[in-house]
């Protein structure tokens, strides 16, 4: 059964609060709610500030969720949601009808936090746990800061992104620590002026540009630094990854990876331009996607498998301007060195280089 009155209650507080010309405010006190899906749409007449206190669980009946998203902000100018409390997806359940590691055309199961066409926002001090797909996503939004957010959910569980970036910019992520069966945190196509530091990720598959290239008339993905942050039991840790055979000749540029720590990450860094994770690709047809001026600064610690620094770039358009610069990465296993592969990379290298550099 869904809880209308709780349903109804955020709806009409929503309302009051949207309409009201100053700084509208919604409390979610300290209690335990079950939630379904929600969607509150501006454009308000203020600034609007989400209190949530307590725990906010989502449905389980996945019958009930019509869109892909559990909890969703829509067209606001000037959002603060903080509070101390939990959105708890409750995902359990819904992981094992996720098709989408296995099937191309699969059903999306809900996020359950989106930021859609909102600027001018900061989510702060707030915990995400077991999501049914990623945890958050924000789309085509302005000037968003992420920081002190507490994200979790087992390290198998399929497609649980801590947060998502598409067709937005000036996004701002920090202080966060991330856990998850996915990306600790995913730029897709149209992400621009990207900037994230002292994050914690771990489990998780790291911090990744892509997938690019799946569709036609993706956007590009330009400007993103990363700072400060360290991963911990991670599949990878710093990867771009375009599909094979895209459809899309776009641009990933302008990135900086700086002041990295990687404590046991089977993939360190990682640039992927043979990505395929279905048996249908065509790999004939080499990314289009062009990858240029890419900085890796200051990256050490420790590789849980001996190719610690792999660049595979695409034969079609070789990756341009890539700069590896005081990289210090140890395998795991004593007394074996770690290795650097590369493929088609034009760039230079410069400062400490262990593994020896292949550029
Ligand atoms: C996030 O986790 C840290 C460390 O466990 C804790 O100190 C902090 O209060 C948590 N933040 C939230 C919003 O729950
Ligand atoms: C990048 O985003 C920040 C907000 O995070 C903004 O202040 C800055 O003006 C943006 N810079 C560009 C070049 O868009
Ligand atoms: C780097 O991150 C750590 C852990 O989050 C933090 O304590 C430290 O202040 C950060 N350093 C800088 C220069 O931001
Ligand atoms: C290369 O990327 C950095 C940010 O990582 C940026 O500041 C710089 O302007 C870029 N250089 C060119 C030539 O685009």
């Amino acid at each position: 059964m869904i809880n209308l009155s709780i349903l109804q209650a955020i709806l009409s507080a929503w309302k009051e609060a949207c309409a009201w010309d100053g700084m509208g405010r919604i409390l979610i006190p300290k209690e335990t709610f079950i939630v379904g899906p929600l969607v509150l749409k501006g454009p308000c007449k203020g600034p609007i500030v989400f209190q949530l206190k307590g725990v906010m669980k989502a449905h389980t009946d996945l019958s009930i969720f019509k869109s892909d998203v559990w909890i969703e902000f829509q067209y606001v100018k000037g959002l603060l949601v903080t509070g101390g409390g939990t959105l708890d997806g409750q995902g359990a359940s819904a992981w094992p009808h996720n098709q989408c590691p296995k099937n191309f055309k699969c059903k999306i199961l809900p996020t359950s936090l989106k930021l859609s066409f909102v600027t001018d926002a900061t989510v702060q001090g707030i915990s995400s746990i077991n999501s049914k797909f990623f945890h958050m996503n924000i789309f085509g939004s302005k000037n968003i800061k992420l920081q002190a957010v507490n994200i979790s959910a087992p390290d198998e569980s399929p497609n649980t992104d801590g947060i998502h970036i598409g067709s937005s910019s000036g996004i701002k992520i920090s202080r966060s620590i991330i856990g998850t069966g996915d990306d600790c945190i995913s730029l897709g196509p149209g992400s621009s002026n990207v900037s994230i530091s002292n994050i914690f990720c771990g489990p998780g598959h790291g911090i990744s540009v892509g997938s690019l290239g799946k569709y036609p008339n993706e956007e590009d993905v330009v400007g993103l630094t990363v700072r400060n942050c360290t991963f911990t039991g991670t599949t990878n840790g710093l990867r771009i990854k375009t599909w094979e055979a895209s459809p899309a000749s776009t641009t990933a540029s302008s990135f900086t990876f700086d002041d990295i720590v990687m404590n046991n990450v089977y993939n360190p860094i990682i640039i992927d331009q043979e990505y395929c994770p279905y048996k249908s690709c065509n790999l004939e047809t080499p990314s289009r996607v062009k990858i240029d001026n890419v900085s890796f600064k200051n990256i050490r610690g420790t590789s849980s498998s001996q190719v610690a620094v792999n660049i595979l770039c695409s034969k079609g358009v070789p990756c341009q301007n890539v700069k590896l610069i005081d990289i210090n990465l140890a395998y795991i296993v004593q007394g074996v060195a770690a290795t650097a592969a590369c493929a088609n990379v034009r760039g230079t290298s410069s400062g400490l280089q262990i593994p020896p550099s292949c550029i």
